[in-house]
């Protein structure tokens, strides 16, 4: 952990209260001026830090602030083995997680970021990360026993997991677009990637990452004109311990449906909340874009379409677009 996510730790134990720059940089064992630093660059990333002579740093009272303190206060007893920890700032949390797993973190570290200079997307895409409004988290996986299904399915598993909490911490309702995009009032609010790592040359899984962020917040300019169009955010307002009761909820959530893979109650979530059954849709394959209409999403979440030609297929992977 960073100098800043430390001090920010701090902070967050004494929200709402003045800390001397000397009683910081004794309890953490740095310099003064590295407290400064710190708080400057913790300022510069959105966070509210008043600074008062001769008082020293508060932390608004109303922030919502990440913190491994907040999020473990919100996990069920069954998720207790579940590792947080929590950055300011990293260059992508899946990254993260593989350096992790290669040096043989174990299943249940959870990487959460309040920014990322590096998010990674789907198809190579970048996914915009900005400080103080989203939630950028990964979890590793070992799976065992899993089929290649089920492995799949891992990333259907936290699709549902984020629209329950979604619908559980806000008056919204969540939808998914196929594949896994979660989208309220019509805007996607949230963006999954989940990558699997394999042993060379046996073909072992090693390890999944699921990646999962999500806008929680609008950002205070708004979102950048590629994407304002179709971004949208979890909550109209921000409220102290929001961000962290929405990252336990959705591990609180994924874990019930990963530790019952069989079950077909993830399925049945999926299929209710999916916004793309029974619509026109556009199929985006490598050379060409299709017309197609979504007759149903089949036991493994395939899409189940018709083309013009009244020809059907079954996509198992790749990219739609919807009117919404
Ligand atoms: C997409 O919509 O294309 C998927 C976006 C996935 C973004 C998350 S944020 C946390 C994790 N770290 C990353 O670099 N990407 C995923």
């Amino acid at each position: 952990m960073s100098t800043k996510d430390i001090v920010l730790e701090l902070f967050e134990k004494h929200r709402g209260f003045y800390i001397s720059g000397q009683q910081i940089a004794s309890e953490l064992n740095i310099t003064r001026t590295a407290v400064w630093k710190a708080v400057k660059i913790l300022q510069k990333e959105g966070y509210k830090i008043e600074a008062v002579t001769n008082r020293g740093y508060c932390l608004d009272k109303d922030a919502d602030v990440l913190s491994v303190r907040g999020i473990r206060s919100h996990l069920n007893e069954d998720c207790s083995g579940l590792r947080p920890e929590v950055f300011v700032s990293v260059g992508s949390t899946n990254t993260l997680c593989h350096e992790k797993a290669k040096s043989g973190e174990a299943e249940g570290y959870v990487a959460v970021a309040g920014a990322q200079t590096a998010g990674r997307g789907r198809r190579g895409r970048s996914f915009y990360s900005p400080a103080g409004t989203g939630i950028y988290m990964s979890l590793l996986l070992r799976p065992h026993g899993f089929t290649g299904d089920q492995v799949l399915g891992l990333t259907t598993m936290a699709a549902v997991a984020v629209s329950e909490s979604v619908e559980a911490l806000s008056d919204k309702k969540a939808e998914i677009k196929w594949v896994n995009d979660i989208f309220v009032d019509g805007k996607k609010v949230c963006g999954i990637l989940s990558e699997a790592m394999y042993e060379v040359p046996s073909g072992a899984l090693q390890c999944v990452i699921v990646g999962i962020g999500i806008n929680a917040y609008a950002p205070e300019a708004g979102f950048p004109p590629e994407i304002s169009a179709t971004a949208g955010c979890v909550f109209d307002k921000p409220e102290v311990d929001l961000k962290n009761s929405l990252v336990a909820e959705v591990l609180n959530r994924f874990m019930k449906y990963y530790d019952d893979p069989k079950s077909d109650a993830v399925y049945d979530e999926y299929r209710t909340r999916s916004m793309v059954i029974d619509k026109d849709i556009k199929v985006l394959k490598k050379d060409a874009t299709l017309k197609a209409h979504v007759l149903d999403i089949d036991r493994d979440c395939g899409l189940v379409v018709r083309y013009p030609d009244g020809t059907e297929e079954v996509l198992n992977s790749g990219e739609i677009s919807i009117r919404v």
